[in-house]
This record gives C-alpha cells, structure tokens and sequence, in this order.
C-alpha cells in the first residue's frame, strides 16, 4: 500500500487527476469507480478544469459507482446519482448511459444487486476505483463487520454512518435513510488499482487503522492491505496518527519520475 500525505485536498487531487488522465491516455475506454460523499470532491473539481482545458475526455469511459441509498425519492438531491450528477457527470462528457450506480429505487434489491455485479463484470472490471472512507473505516458502504469478501448488497447503515452524514439533511437525522445498496469488499477489491482519499482529524483513526492497524472486518477497510495496487492519498490531519508517518513521505519524495502512482 503506497501512502501518500499532501499539504490538503488540492494537492491531493492533482495527484489523483494525474492518475486518472495517464489511464485515461493510455486507455480511452477504462472503467472508472466513482465515489460520491465530501472526500472526492476536490478530485471531481480538477478533473472537471482538466476536462475544459481540453487535457482530458470520458467520452469512450464507462463509470460504477460504490454506492446508493435505498428509499431517496428519484429527485432527492442527496440521492448519490444525483449528487454524482451534479459535482461531476454535468461538468465533463460522459456517454449517455456510460455511468452506471446501484439502483437503490429497485422493487427487489437482491435482484438489482446481481445484476450490478454482472454488469461491472460484463464492462470487463473497474480499472481505478476512487474511495472515501468514513470515521468507522468503511468504504463504500461495507460497514464494520462487512465480510471482507461481501459482494453487491442491501445493508443497513450503521447509527454512525447516519449520524455523519446528516449534515447532508439538513442535521436531521430522521431524514437519513436506514438501507443502502453498496458494492461489497469483494466487489472492490476485483478493481485494478483502489485510490482512497481522506481528509481531516475526523478520519485519522480510521486512516490509521487501514494503513498500519490488523486486517479486521471491524475495520473494513484494512482489507485493502490485500490489494497488489492500493494507494491512500492523505492531508496532514488525516495522517496525524500514522506512526510511520516520515518514512512514507521519504517514500513518495524519493518516487522516481517514470514510476506512476
Ligand atoms: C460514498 C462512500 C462512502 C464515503 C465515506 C466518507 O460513496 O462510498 O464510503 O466515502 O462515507 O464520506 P465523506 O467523504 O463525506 O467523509
């Protein structure tokens, strides 16, 4: 696991945009996997300047994304398709139809969920799949006890999980759905190359946990330790309690120029 620590998200998400347009060169037609929440958003900003600058086109890519709450009217703004909509799909040229995500309005959700499995394998794999992690340590939606080989599913968020995101709604915590429909560990890990993101104070026992903490499904995402290509792009704060904090910034320091992320 590469780890990386920038002065704060916009340093972060030149490095990630870099990741993105060098695939995107050498493969017009990847397959990219898309979060929503707050940790992406300055990626989704550089992406979208890269893409009016001329320097980068999704015209022949296809996107997943991780996950969806279950029960958001199809005109929610907080409904991840919609939110994904806004902060990037409306900003660069995706195909009609290129984007797909977890159809959280589905009348049989198991259902939906095979069928999401089956479609992210049918576009032949996710090459780079974007991640944020929340203050428990899930990604996408795999909450702690997650079996670390889950695949596409309906599961309840944990009290947390609607806590923190609450600030979405308002602060209202009764506006926060009880379901979603999140890609499995699984499911993420099948992707070529995972890029987390994770900023603040708020996320560091998390980050510290997934970087240096035991595999557990207590925190879901330090099964990424057994991904061959995973690379966490931090701030400062949210690397504040990583105990070998010195040697990864040596690390990316003495990265040679022809080694990519
Ligand atoms: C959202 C997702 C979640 C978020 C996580 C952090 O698609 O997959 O795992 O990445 O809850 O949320 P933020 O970025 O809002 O702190």
């Amino acid at each position: 696991m590469e780890v990386v620590i920038k002065a704060g998200d916009r340093e972060v998400a030149v490095v990630v945009a870099d990741a993105v347009e060098q695939l995107l060169a050498d493969k017009p037609d990847a397959v990219l996997g898309l979060a929503t929440g707050s940790s992406p958003l300055a990626v989704y900003d550089e992406l979208a300047r890269r893409h009016e600058a001329g320097r980068i086109s999704f015209a022949r890519a296809r996107a997943f994304m991780l996950d969806e709450y279950v029960g958001l009217p199809a005109d929610h703004p907080e409904r991840y398709r919609n939110v994904i909509e806004r902060e990037l799909l409306s900003r660069v040229d995706f195909a009609p139809g290129a984007v797909q995500g977890p159809d959280g309005l589905a009348t049989d959700l198991v259902v939906a969920a095979e069928d999401y499995e089956r479609a992210i394998v049918e576009a032949g794999g996710v090459d780079l799949q974007l991640l944020g992690i929340g203050t428990n340590g899930h990604i996408a939606f795999n909450e702690p006890g997650s079996s670390l080989a889950s695949r596409t599913r309906p599961l309840p968020l944990t009290e947390q999980t609607r806590r923190d995101n609450a600030r979405f709604f308002d602060d209202d915590m009764d506006a926060v759905p009880r379901l979603c429909m999140t890609q499995g560990l699984g499911t993420i890990m099948a992707a070529r190359h995972l890029v987390l993101v994770a900023f603040g104070t708020v996320k560091s026992q998390a980050v510290r946990e997934l970087v240096e903490g035991p595999v557990s499904a207590s925190w879901p995402a330090t099964v990424m330790q057994h991904h061959p290509h995973a690379t966490v792009l931090l701030d400062e704060a949210a690397a504040a309690q990583l105990e070998r904090a010195d040697y990864y910034r040596e690390a990316w320091a003495a990265k040679p120029g022809w080694q990519r992320l």
